[in-house]
């Protein structure tokens, strides 16, 4: 096997003979892999009952003919007109009563019967005719799994839902804490999605309705992947994950899967592109347990859903490909093949683009291709960190409910804060559940863990007495998964891996000024806290404002190990010069030492790329 170089393919939006020159430049450009019928439920299911798949059948047939491989996709996440209009409850609808319509896509309820009959009937209509097509490598579930519905369906299901995991009705008051604001239920018929209210929501609810999506859109998944794996279990079994996504939690979703893959569109003007690009890499590599993953989608040009939709620069698609093959992808491909004349992405970049096979796009995907050729034994190889960084999706949900102390305080953020210095300095970061093994790593990051789950902190601190060294952010510790405040200081049942005890979070609108003989004085931002060491050395504290004197970085033994707990956001120089300082304590190193700003190096396998993002 080679590393998958292709596309989406979306023939239908074409004339056959089309087709056939898709499939020349193809093999032109060196094309292994195509996404087929993403988008296709109209094409093959033209009303219900009635299947054409006659088209595919002739598409299919020309790439295996030419030696080209078929993600194949279940067409779920675009229902055709017909399904809305005889079933309208398979329109979702929104938190403020109104149903989203047709006209776009992703207009399906996932609880709605109607939808879920309908997604299956066509899944498995479509694997009995291609589950042993000689073309298929790969079936590519759905598409972006995301979209949330707050109907009575939903209703009737989060309910049941509740039911598991609360057991009754006093279980259910006791969680939400509906003793406030006399929001007592009764009878479970009153219990609802959290809908258009007057006020702010109760937080369980909205927290619990994030993880009941979650779910239910997940049991659509997995409905239609047991279809198809049971026509031909040899076939694997990916759907794609967007960039930090919150809707969807990554871990539990990974884990259903055969392969994970990713679709990921940095944005040309950010000067931070290639950084969050790298970390939302080390993301998905890390959901699929360090095994090789699929970059599904990447646009060769512009996106055109972006306000200011700039294309990539010459070689940025290059960089950024071997970026993700440096990263642990078996596979670049890219949104779409062939640019669309009409519809909603007519302005995407695409692998040829309107202008056609004679353009700086296509010339550079054929490059593209030969070069992916040249680098074959990369594929099946592994990449390896020493550092871990805690990702959280109750964390990143929770800390971002309504009426936080800080409405700025973004989960990504903060993970972005801790995951720069590292990438800047070429040392490598996988991530991590906070209840999963970390035994392996030198070093553990805990950007913020506001909510933690007593197994999650029992975790945390047997890791750390085993001999890690962990490093936890500001508003840590704080709830539990039940959203209930932990009593008593924080990071709550983390106080005494730490040596320390907070009492008050502090958010600021003004810097702060630390200082620290250790680290150099510097300012932070945002966030403070007042604490107490209680056990910990203080290695920086506060000075002046109204925290003066307060610890603001500690640094405990516990066990084996030690634990730094971090009560504030440090400017970036100040927390590069802390990580650096814990990774030489952790023995922790660069991939290649010394390289110039801009200069990414990752080893995976035997190999050590070097990507020069200047
Ligand atoms: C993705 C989607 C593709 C295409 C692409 C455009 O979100 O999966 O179908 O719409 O965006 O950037």
């Amino acid at each position: 096997m080679a590393l998958g170089f292709g596309g989406d393919y979306n023939p239908e939006q074409w004339e056959p003979d089309v087709w056939a020159e898709d499939v020349r430049l193809m093999g032109e450009a060196g094309v292994n892999l195509v996404t087929v019928g993403v988008f296709a439920w109209a094409a093959l299911q033209p009303e219900p009952g009635r299947y054409t798949f006659g088209w595919l059948d002739d598409v299919l047939g020309l790439l295996h003919g030419a030696g080209i491989g078929v993600a194949l996709a279940t067409p779920t996440a675009s229902p055709p007109p017909w399904l809305g209009h005889r079933h309208p409850d398979t329109l979702p609808q929104g938190p403020d009563g109104v149903r989203r319509l047709y006209g776009s896509r992703n207009q399906y309820c996932p609880c709605a019967p109607a939808y879920r009959r309908a997604a299956l009937a066509v899944t498995e209509a479509l694997a009995d005719r291609y589950a042993h097509h000689p073309a298929l490598r790969l079936w590519h579930i759905g598409n972006e799994y995301g979209t949330a519905c707050h109907c009575e369906h939903c209703a009737r299901r989060f309910r049941g839902w509740l039911a598991r995991r609360y057991g009754d009705l006093d279980g259910l008051n006791a969680a939400w804490g509906t003793a406030v604001w006399s929001q007592r239920y009764g009878d479970w018929a009153e219990v609802l999605p959290p809908r258009r209210v007057q006020y702010v929501i109760n937080p369980l609810q909205d927290l619990d309705y994030q993880r009941f999506v979650s779910d239910a859109l997940l049991e659509c998944f997995a409905a239609e992947r047991d279809a198809v794996r049971a026509r031909n279990p040899a076939v694997p079994v990916t759907t794609n994950f967007m960039d930090f996504y919150r809707h969807t939690d990554g871990w539990r979703w990974a884990a259903e899967e055969d392969v994970v893959s990713l679709d990921t569109y940095p944005d040309p003007n950010d000067p931070g592109a290639a950084l969050r690009g790298a970390m939302s890499k080390d993301v998905v590599r890390s959901l699929g347990g360090g095994r090789p993953w699929l970059l599904m989608e990447q646009s060769p040009g512009a996106a055109s859903w972006r306000p200011v939709a700039t294309p990539k620069r010459p070689g940025l698609n290059r960089l950024w490909s071997l970026q993700a093959v440096a990263r642990g992808a078996d596979a670049v491909l890219h949104f779409q093949w062939r640019a669309s004349r009409q519809g909603a992405e007519r302005a995407h970049g695409a692998m040829v683009p309107h202008a056609g096979p004679g353009s700086r796009v296509f010339r550079e995907i054929c490059e593209l291709g030969r070069e992916l050729a040249e680098l074959s034994g990369v594929e099946g190889t592994t990449v390896a960190a020493d550092v871990a960084i805690v990702l959280d999706w109750d964390a990143w949900r929770a800390v971002e409910l309504d009426h936080q102390p800080h409405e700025g305080f973004r989960y990504v953020d903060r993970l972005t804060d801790y995951y720069a210095p590292l990438w800047r300095a070429n040392i490598t970061c996988d991530f991590a559940p906070a209840a999963g093994a970390l035994g392996r790593y030198r070093l553990v990051l805990v950007p913020n863990l506001y909510q933690v789950a007593p197994d999650a902190a029992a975790n945390l601190a047997a890791y750390v007495a085993g001999g890690g060294t962990l490093v936890m952010g500001p508003f840590s510790g704080v709830a539990d998964p039940a959203e209930r405040i932990y009593t008593g200081g924080w990071p709550g049942p983390l106080r005494e891996v730490f040596g320390v005890r907070v009492e008050e979070h502090w958010p600021v609108l003004t810097p702060l000024d630390v200082a620290s003989a250790a680290l150099g004085d510097f300012t932070a931002s945002m966030w403070g806290e007042w604490a107490e060491a209680s056990g910990a050395d203080v290695v920086a504290a506060y000075r002046g404002g109204p925290l003066d004197g307060r610890p603001a970085i500690l640094r405990h033994r516990y066990g084996g190990g030690t634990a730094w707990y971090v009560t504030t956001l440090p400017e970036p120089d100040a927390l590069a010069r802390l990580l650096a300082r814990v990774c030489a304590d952790a023995g922790v190193e660069p991939v290649v030492a010394g390289l110039p700003p801009g200069v990414e190096a990752v080893r995976r396998g035997d190999r050590v790329f070097l990507l020069d993002h200047r």
